[in-house]
């Protein structure tokens, strides 16, 4: 059996010391509550305090990106090493964010992967397709490009270690969420690819989260679908209370 996840992704807000107060709350509301993994990937600055602040809870640390080496002169940057050492066990990789912004590429995506479990880390793997691919029934080849050449070279038992996220471009901070039978259609159908490329074993013990506005209300029909294990949550995790009861709409046992 799958362990649900849900994960933080708090982008651009709040400061180290925003952080370790969230985190203070946050821990204070799951106290003593299992069945479900929670993760939360806050700025670099606030790796640190945030992993302080959870020290000894059920609370993870995840980064929101890495570069793929390990030093040198690449200006801005900051490696796994590094986000490890604050206190990260998990990175995001490949958010729509960073591919539409700042020309993150599938090849990128799978140097970054292969930096991330090189470091002793659990990558967090997004794939999704815009509007227009959806509209022009691209959905399911975008996802099989993302997910083939961005894990290119991931043996059967790192991809079963590893977490990807099915975030739809067109549902990330619009309020829009997928329906959960859109949602479902594609988790199954990348459990099927992983199946198809990594084996049955395999497949079955990669996590694969759904993300774009997720919010409590939504959060149990999602999660609902065999193969959906979780969330990766934008806005609604910015506040303690409204991304614990997504974690508690997560609950299944
Ligand atoms: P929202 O939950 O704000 O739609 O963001 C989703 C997201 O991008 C998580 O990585």
């Amino acid at each position: 059996m799958r362990t649900p996840l849900i994960a933080g992704n708090f982008k651009m807000f709040k400061t180290a010391a925003e952080t370790a107060d969230y985190v203070l709350a946050l821990r204070g509301l799951i106290a003593g509550r299992h069945g479900v993994e929670v993760m939360i990937a806050p700025p670099f600055t606030s790796l640190q305090s945030a992993a302080q602040a959870a020290a000894g809870s059920a609370i993870a640390v995840g980064a929101q990106n890495i570069h793929w080496e390990r030093e040198g002169a690449f200006t801005g940057e900051v490696s796994a090493g590094m986000v490890r050492e604050a206190g990260a066990r998990f990175v995001i990789v490949g958010h729509s964010e960073r591919r539409t912004l700042f020309g993150e590429t599938d090849d990128s995506v799978n140097k970054k992967v292969n930096a991330a479990i090189a470091a002793g880390m659990t990558p967090v793997v997004c794939v999704g397709e815009t509007l227009e691919q959806r509209d022009r029934n691209e959905t399911l080849a975008v996802l099989d490009r993302q997910i083939k050449e961005g894990l290119d070279g991931a043996t059967g038992e790192q991809l079963a270690a590893m977490v990807l996220a099915y975030e739809p471009v067109w549902a990330i901070g619009t309020g829009r969420n997928a329906t959960p039978a859109q949602a479902g259609e594609a988790h199954f159908h990348i459990r099927q690819r992983l199946k198809q490329w990594f084996g049955l074993e395999s497949s079955d013990r990669c996590r694969i989260l759904y993300g774009g506005s997720v919010k409590p209300d939504n959060i149990s029909k999602l999660i609902a679908h065999p193969d959906v294990d979780g969330a990766l949550v934008g806005g609604a995790s910015l506040d303690p209370k409204a991304f614990f009861a997504i974690i508690q709409g997560a609950r299944t046992t």
